[in-house]
């Protein structure tokens, strides 16, 4: 099979972390005989002063062809007084855009290693594994009409939180699909209480569970709920499946559940065609932390997990995706930390020193 994968390094530590992504590469070449068709090329800041915009539609093609995309990240105080047009977060908004990535998966998972003293709570969040899917396309974020307006001499600022029936209900059947893979169960997370779009959102969900996805257990709940019972016990959940603007601040809410951004790894994937074949991009959630760049500090975990999602989900390579997701594991067990998850009597090592850490695990 070929298994197309284009790299986009970015800025700031990108490179750093997605080199450690290669050394994880270029040893399942040699041990394991798993060989990708990999490209490379820039974006953001880097591609910017290269050609003058953030992603070149030469990029752009190979995006939408490729089987999955690993991104970096991207940015930097360098590029604050670029036009917006062409800002470094310009190539990643046209890449999620033109590649239709309307579904933005971010696993939740603690790695009992890292619980510590310092950790709210442990005993609520450990052995923690959940998945939250958020639409990413659609809804407030996106919906017309927007903007400012004057109404009897009143100043108006709106916008609209519109979803439509095909927008719900591609979205849930990526939230039941990863539950069948997982503890099949599904959180569906609206405001049904107080929202038209919410009762919509909450019938479509509904539907789609009756008619295809009966033995996965589907659940609904108000978005307010949902973040109490995040902090309150997050055990519960398995799979979360919400929208555009719920999913952004439930899933920041989950990762800090769970830690550093050094280690939280997202995926976005698109709609499957009739041949299967489905856009995706995987990246870390961080940025390209420019306070450490450049210092072989960063943590790649963030990455080389997003890598592992790129297996598990594009290429359907579970087997070799739990490999990595166990030497993370065994990484940490064995007391090596980065500087941002450093603790007390643990052993502190570069970005280099965690990605030999992982070869050897
Ligand atoms: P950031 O995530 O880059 O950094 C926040 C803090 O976390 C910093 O102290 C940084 O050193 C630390 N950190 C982040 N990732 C780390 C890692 N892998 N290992 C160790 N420490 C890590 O967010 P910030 O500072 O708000 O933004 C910096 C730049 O990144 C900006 O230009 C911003 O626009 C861009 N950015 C890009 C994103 C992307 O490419 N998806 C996402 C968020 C921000
Ligand atoms: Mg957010």
């Amino acid at each position: 099979a070929n298994m197309k994968l284009l790299m986009l390094a970015g800025d700031g530590i990108g490179p750093e972390v997605m080199g450690e992504v290669k050394r994880v590469i270029s040893w399942m070449d040699k041990r394991r005989h798993v060989a990708f068709d990999l490209d490379e090329d820039l974006v953001g800041g880097a591609c910017y002063d290269a050609h003058g915009v953030a992603v070149t539609d030469a990029t752009m093609d190979k995006a939408m062809s490729v089987d999955a995309v690993l991104l970096g990240a991207v940015g930097g105080p360098k590029w604050d007084d670029v036009a917006r047009a062409h800002r470094p977060e310009a190539g990643l908004l046209r890449l999620r855009k033109d590649m239709d990535l309307f579904a933005n998966l971010r696993p939740a998972v603690v790695f009992d290693a890292l619980i510590d003293a310092s950790t709210l709570k442990p005993e609520v969040v450990r052995g923690l594994d959940i998945m939250i899917v958020r639409e990413l396309t659609a809804g407030v974020y996106f919906g017309q009409p927007r903007g400012t307006d004057v109404r009897d001499g009143v100043r108006y600022g709106f916008d609209t939180q519109i979803y439509s029936e095909p927008e719900i209900d591609r979205v849930a059947r990526v939230a039941f699909d990863l539950a069948k893979k997982r503890g099949n169960k599904v959180t569906s997370v609206e405001k049904a209480n107080v929202m038209e779009s919410g009762v919509f959102w909450r019938e479509v969900v509904s539907n789609v569970h009756r008619e295809a996805y009966g033995d996965v257990a589907l659940n609904h709940m108000y978005a307010d709920n949902c973040a109490m019972q995040l902090v309150r016990w997050p055990g519960q959940f398995d799979v979360i499946v919400t929208d555009n603007l719920f999913g952004d601040i439930l899933s920041d809410c989950a990762a800090m559940l769970t830690g550093s951004l050094g280690m939280l790894p997202s995926a976005s994937l698109g709609e499957a065609d009739a041949s299967g074949f489905r856009r995706a991009m995987y990246e870390p959630v961080h940025g390209s932390a420019p306070d450490i760049a450049g210092q072989n500090k960063a943590n790649p975990l963030a990455t080389v997990l997003s890598f592992s999602m790129m297996l598990r989900y594009s290429f359907d390579m579970g087997a070799d995706a739990d490999l990595i997701d166990a030497a993370v594991k065994n990484v940490l067990a064995a007391g090596l930390r980065t500087a941002d998850i450093m603790s007390d009597g643990a052993t502190l090592v570069s970005t280099e020193g965690m990605g030999r850490a992982l070869i050897g695990e």
